[in-house]
């Protein structure tokens, strides 16, 4: 068989849904490189801030690092703002569903919700909330994500900062980024 016969999917068969299943895997080839040139999409304009938002995620990356944190954690850290690319107004949710085969329900978490913890930081600027990510806080994840954005995320934005290069973290991204394993229910 090369391709199914069918025109319409409710008519395929258990056969062809065999034959397309290992095939529809090789979509999964190269999604690390893709990550990392989302990453790097990221260079260039700073948005206003001193570096981009690319030295920022290395930043945070190399923060998580240098924390001694597991690997899985530190490819969230640098990953943690991909969304930013094609989703800026939706970016930690983004981010999370993309990362979410390959990490922890706990990690995904971080993700998903860090925009809004971060708003801690910010967000009485701009006659927002910033305690808005207190209904939060009876999770379980609450402590690690508001630990995730004060100690990594909203203090990576220093053009000082001794940031590590992207070389480094690049095989723990292909580590991590290989087998899903987390599926969606
Ligand atoms: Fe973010
Ligand atoms: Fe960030």
């Amino acid at each position: 068989m090369d391709t199914v016969s069918f025109t319409k999917m409710e008519d395929g068969t258990k056969e062809e849904y065999t034959f397309l299943d290992p095939l529809y895997f090789q979509c999964r080839e190269g999604i690390p490189e893709m990550l990392l040139a989302l990453l790097k999409q990221m260079q260039g304009d700073r948005l206003g801030y001193q570096i981009d938002r690319y030295q920022h995620s290395l930043q945070t990356a190399t923060r998580a690092d240098r924390d001694g944190s597991d690997e899985e954690t530190i490819v969230c850290a640098l990953l943690h703002d991909i969304g930013d690319v094609l989703a800026p107004d939706n970016h930690s949710q983004a981010a999370a569903a993309i990362l979410q085969p390959y990490i922890s329900e706990r990690n995904y978490w971080i993700i998903k919700h860090h925009g809004l913890f971060q708003g801690y930081y910010y967000f009485h600027h701009a006659n927002k909330d910033r305690n808005a990510r207190d209904r939060f806080k009876d999770h379980p994840h609450y402590q690690a994500c508001v630990d995730f954005c004060h100690r990594w995320d909203q203090c990576s934005f220093d053009p000082n900062y001794d940031t590590m290069p992207l070389e480094h973290f690049e095989p723990m991204v292909r580590r991590v980024i290989s087998e899903p394993w987390n599926h969606f229910d």
